[in-house]
C-alpha cells in the first residue's frame, strides 16, 4: 500500500513509500535521542542565516522560540514521533513547520547529510566528555579498594601460574594506567569529533553566501583559542564516519580491559583463589544450588566485551566498501555507536559499584604469597650480587628448586650444605633471600612494586585522581 507523498522530499513523487518500506526506512525509533543535538544545530544553522540575511531577525526569533518549545515538548515526552518522517531531523522540521511559517526557509543551505553528520558529532562530544567522568569515577573506586588494602601482598600471575610477589595494590594500580591510556584515547576521539561539517550541503555546500564559521563558533566547533573549525571538503564532510569508528573503538578497548579485569577479579573471588570477596548486591544466586553466589556482573562485563567489539566490527564493515559520499547505508551506524555508549557507560558503572564493595580477605592473600617459591628470583639475585652470571644463577636455583620438589621441602628449608652442592656461592646469609618485606624493599625502581614506589603510586593517582 502506497502512502501520500512524502511532505519533505516529496515534490517529484506521484506517491509516497509502501508502508513496508516505511517501517524499513524508518531511524526516528532509534535516532530521536539526537533531538537535543539536532535543535541545538538548527538554532545555530537559523542563527546564521540571519547573519548573513537570509532570514529575517523575526524569522529567525520565531524559529528559536518554536525549536524551543519542541524540545520543552520533547524533555516532557510529550512530542509524537512518526515513523512516516523517518527520522529525528525531518520530525523536528515538520513539527515546526506546523508552528512557524519561517520554518519552510530553515533547511536553506543545509542537506540532512551535513545536518546528521553535525548532530553525530555534537553527539560523539558529549558522550566522550561523558566517558571520560565515568572512567574517573571507576578509577576512584579501583583507587579507593587500593588505599584500603595497600599493605596486602599477594602472588602476580604469568602463565596464570603463580610468579611473582607484589602489593594488591600494585595490581589495581595496573587497572588505573589501562583505565588512563583508555580516557586519553576518549579525549582524542572528542578533539577529532570537533570539527564543524555544517555547510557542506548534500555534497558540494551551496551557491548561497553563508557563514559556516559563524555556525561553527556557535556549535562549540573551535580550538583552544576559541578559533572556529570548519571542515575542510564537502564530500569528506558528508561521508566520514570516522569519528564514529574511533569512538567504537575507544569503547570496545575499554571493553578488553575491564573484561581483562572482571576475569582477574572473578578468579580471585572463585573458592580456589578466595582473595576477595565481592558485595552481593552485584552478585546473584543459584536457582538450584542454595551454596552458589555467581560474580554474574563481572561475567557480563566480560559478555559485553564481546558485544562492544561486534559494535565496532559492524561499523568497520558499513563503511568499508561505501562509494562517497553519502549512502543510505550510513543510517545504520547509529544504532552500535549508541549502544557501544551506553553499554561502556554501564559496565564503568557496574565495575565501580563491584570495586567499591569488594572486601579483601587478607589471611588467604598472606597464605597465597608465603610460598618462598615466588621468590626464586630474588635468589637467582642474591648469587648474581654474589658475582655469579645471572644464567648460571638461574640455572643454579633451577636446580635448588628441582632438590626441594624430590625433598618435598618449602625451598627455605634446605640445608646451606644442600645448596651448596648445587652452587658454591651460596652463604649462610643464603636464606635472607626469602625474607618477604626485605624482598619487596628491594624493588626500589619506577613501576616496581616496592612499599615505596606503591606510596608513591597511591600519591600520584590520589593527585591525578583529585582524591
Ligand atoms: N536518517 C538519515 C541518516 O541517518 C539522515 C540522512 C538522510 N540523507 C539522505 N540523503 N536520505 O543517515
Amino acid at each position: 500500500m502506497a502512502h501520500q507523498a512524502q511532505a519533505t522530499w516529496g515534490g517529484r513523487f506521484s506517491s509516497g513509500p509502501a508502508g513496508l518500506m516505511l517501517r524499513f526506512s524508518e531511524s526516528v525509533s532509534c535516532d530521536a535521542r539526537l533531538a537535543p543535538f539536532d535543535l541545538q544545530g538548527s538554532k545555530a544553522h537559523s542563527a546564521m542565516l540571519a547573519h548573513v540575511g537570509l532570514l529575517s531577525r523575526r524569522e529567525r526569533d520565531a524559529i528559536h522560540r518554536g525549536l524551543d518549545a519542541i524540545g520543552c515538548e520533547i524533555i516532557a515526552g510529550k512530542f509524537k514521533w512518526h515513523a512516516k518522517l523517518e527520522d529525528v531531523h525531518m520530525n523536528i522540521e515538520q513539527a515546526l513547520t506546523k508552528r512557524v511559517p519561517a520554518a519552510a526557509k530553515l533547511h536553506t543551505a543545509r542537506s540532512r547529510n551535513d545536518q546528521v553528520a553535525t548532530d553525530m558529532r555534537l553527539y560523539l562530544k558529549a558522550a566522550c566528555a561523558e566517558l571520560g567522568t565515568q572512567l574517573q569515577a571507576a578509577q576512584q573506586a579501583i583507587l579507593g579498594a587500593a588505599t584500603r588494602h595497600v599493605d596486602v601482598l599477594i602472588p602476580g600471575y604469568t602463565h596464570l601460574q603463580r610468579a611473582q610477589p607484589v602489593y594488591f595494590a600494585h595490581q589495581l594500580f595496573a587497572y588505573l594506567e589501562m583505565l588512563e591510556r583508555d580516557a586519553g584515547r576518549f579525549a582524542a576521539v572528542h578533539d577529532h569529533a570537533n570539527w564543524c561539517p555544517l555547510g557542506s550541503g548534500a555534497i558540494a555546500g551551496t551557491t548561497l553566501p553563508i557563514d559556516r564559521e559563524f555556525t561553527a563558533k556557535r556549535l562549540g566547533f573551535v580550538d583552544a583559542a576559541g578559533r572556529p573549525r570548519v571542515t575542510q571538503n564537502s564530500m569528506d564532510a558528508v561521508s566520514d564516519r570516522d569519528v564514529h569508528l574511533e569512538f567504537a573503538a575507544a569503547c570496545a578497548l575499554t571493553g578488553v580491559h575491564l573484561s581483562r579485569m572482571a576475569e582477574d577479579m572473578i578468579l580471585w573471588a572463585s573458592m580456589e583463589f578466595k582473595f576477595v570477596e565481592l558485595p552481593d548486591a552485584f552478585c546473584t544466586g543459584s536457582s538450584l544450588m542454595p551454596q552458589k553466589k555467581n560474580p554474574d556482573s563481572l561475567e557480563l562485563i566480560r559478555g559485553k566485551s564481546a558485544r562492544l567489539q561486534g559494535n565496532l566490527h559492524t561499523l568497520l564493515t558499513l563503511v568499508k566498501g561505501l562509494p562517497l559520499t553519502y549512502n543510505r547505508d550510513l543510517q545504520e551506524d547509529k544504532r552500535p555507536v549508541f549502544d557501544s555508549h551506553d553499554q561502556t557507560a554501564l559496565c564503568l558503572a557496574v565495575l565501580a559499584g563491584t570495586f567499591a564493595g569488594m572486601k579483601v580477605n587478607r589471611f588467604r592473600c598472606v597464605m597465597a604469597v608465603a610460598d618462598p617459591a615466588l621468590l626464586a628470583t630474588d635468589l637467582a639475585d642474591y648469587l648474581v650480587r654474589a658475582g655469579v652470571a645471572f644464567r648460571e644463577a638461574h640455572h643454579a636455583v633451577g636446580g635448588v628448586v628441582r632438590l626441594a620438589e624430590r625433598q618435598k621441602v618449602p625451598l627455605n628449608r634446605l640445608s646451606l650444605a644442600e645448596v651448596q652442592s648445587v652452587h658454591a656461592a651460596f652463604r649462610k646469609d643464603w636464606v635472607e633471600a626469602f625474607d618477604l618485606p626485605k624482598a619487596m624493599q628491594r624493588r626500589t625502581g619506577t613501576g616496581m612494586p616496592g612499599p615505596a614506589q606503591v606510596k608513591r603510586q597511591l600519591a600520584r593517582w590520589k593527585k591525578l585522581l583529585g582524591q
